[in-house]
């Protein structure tokens, strides 16, 4: 995996490569199917979180073996900065009608996990018959509340994140590997 041409963005910074396309590749194929195994028989909805995790859903959906409804939430907590404001605004709410289903909440990464728990608890007011949560990433090194992810592709201790779907002030999304940011 070749460092970024970092001159390529608007008033680049240093990206330090993380994940390939590859790795990322493998270990959604993998996650895809434990999911397809956990959710035989069941009436799975996907929930994906916009915006970030837009390109993670569209390739776990692909790999799954079992059908699966789909619906997004979009919050915003970041603003344009790399520490999370801790203020959640829900600015897309659902269109499926989840009473009864099997939800999968699909993050791209959990960081403090005020999201997440948000989104848990705002999910569980329309009376799904389950709720767990995927992420394509679980970093620690600012988690603030305790979250279960039941299903998760990497680990990462630290470090802003982008590619892949994540973002920086927006950019970056469309890079197919995954790179920490060094502002
Ligand atoms: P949390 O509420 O701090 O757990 O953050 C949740 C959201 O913040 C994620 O769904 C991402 O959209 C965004 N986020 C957290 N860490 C990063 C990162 O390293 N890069 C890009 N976005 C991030
Ligand atoms: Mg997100």
């Amino acid at each position: 995996m070749l460092p970024i041409a970092v001159d390529t963005y608007k008033s680049m910074p240093e990206l330090i490569p993380v994940l390939s396309r590859d790795e990322i590749e493998r270990s959604i194929i993998d996650l895809a199917s434990k999911i397809s195994d956990d959710y035989q028989g069941k009436d799975l909805v996907l929930i994906g979180i916009l915006k970030g995790a837009f390109i993670f859903m569209a390739d776990l959906l692909r790999h799954l073996t079992v059908s699966a409804k789909v619906d997004f939430l979009r919050v915003s907590s970041y603003g344009s900065g790399t520490s999370s404001t801790g203020k959640i605004h829900l600015t897309k709410s659902l269109e499926t009608d989840i009473c009864g289903s099997d939800v999968l909440i699909v993050e791209d990464i959990v960081d403090t996990g005020l999201t997440l728990n948000y989104l848990v608890d705002y999910v569980k007011t329309f009376h799904p018959g389950s709720v767990k949560v995927c992420s394509l990433i679980n970093k620690h090194e600012n988690r603030k509340e305790d979250v279960t992810i039941d299903y998760f592709c990497h680990d990462i201790e630290e470090g802003f994140l982008v590619g892949y779907g994540l973002d920086y002030d927006e950019y970056y999304r469309n890079l197919p590997d995954i790179y920490h940011l060094k502002i």
